[in-house]
């Protein structure tokens, strides 16, 4: 392998590793200088890595504890590990995070970052999309930080399945299986609608259409017209990268400082990535 380089995807987001072969050791250095790469640009990209789940889990390590999964039935035998697929089957289905989202942000402490490595692509479509919520809380309109700025906003599972996806009989042949009545999903949690990185100290916007209801404070009804603001400036293209997926290809990404989204145009053509998580520290205010 040649050396080191991160080059960026976009201007605000995103970077392709280049001289990383992650099924080979990874010294204290080599981690270091990762995760330090992570805080930086948000998200990094790991081409023709084509590791196997147990390294999978190893490499999540580098960036923090595993965790298991909440809400989402993992893989058989598998508990920290979500099997991302669409069936060539499933047509007209909504996709597993398919609308702008951080993960389990309505967890009282959501992930600090996921990794997705890529199985089975389909020839076309199927890209992710990350947004920078770094650059959104920087470009925030001063009227609408001054209102965010200090106030918590209410994240809640229990929406997810509902206003973003079919109804569940047009779903029944879809391939991830959403565990209902999870209590760890369905109540309301508290967190910043501003956070605070706690590694990098840079500050974010922590809001998103799916799991977001409400402002604290604030009724659904009332925080609805300045959430949609939110979402609308969140997800502005100018901040995002998009990845065009190769089997083989390892992803991993803050969730603390970025949203992401699956597209959702490969109807008739099978995808099959595995999404492991890590980290688990409370939202800090700003
Ligand atoms: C997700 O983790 O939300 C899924 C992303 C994807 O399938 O591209």
């Amino acid at each position: 392998m040649g050396a080191i380089a991160f080059r960026p995807l976009a201007g605000y987001i995103g970077a392709r590793v280049e001289g990383v072969a992650l099924s080979e050791t990874v010294d204290d250095d080599l981690a270091a200088t990762l995760r330090t790469a992570l805080f930086e640009h948000l998200i990094l990209v790991f081409p023709e890595q084509y590791l196997d789940l147990a390294r999978q889990k190893e490499v999540t390590e580098i960036f923090g504890p595993l965790r298991p999964v909440p809400y989402i039935e993992p893989m058989a035998g598998e508990p920290q590990v979500i099997a991302v697929l669409k069936k060539a089957e499933e047509r007209n289905v909504g996709v597993f995070g398919g609308e702008w989202h951080s993960d389990f942000s309505f967890l009282k402490a959501p992930p600090a970052g996921s990794v997705l490595s890529a199985v089975e692509i389909p020839p076309y479509g199927g890209d992710t999309l990350w947004a920078s919520q770094i650059a959104a809380y920087e470009s925030l309109p001063t009227g609408l930080k001054d209102l965010i700025e200090g106030r918590d906003a209410v994240h809640t599972g229990a929406p997810y399945g509902v206003k973003h996806a079919p109804p569940q009989e047009a779903r029944s042949g879809a391939s991830i299986k959403m565990v209902r009545g999870d209590p760890a999903a369905d109540r309301e949690t508290f967190h910043p609608a501003v956070r605070t990185h706690p590694e990098s100290g840079r500050k974010a916007l922590f809001v998103n259409p799916i799991y977001t209801t409400r402002l604290d404070g604030l009724s659904e009804a009332d925080s609805r017209p300045i959430l949609e603001r939110l979402f609308r400036h969140a997800t502005r293209p100018d901040i995002t990268c998009r990845h065009r997926w190769s089997a083989g290809d390892l992803v991993v990404w803050d969730n603390r400082t970025t949203l992401h989204y699956a597209l959702n145009d490969y109807d008739g053509v099978r995808r099959l990535l595995y999404r492991t998580t890590f980290g688990d520290r409370e939202p800090a205010h700003a």
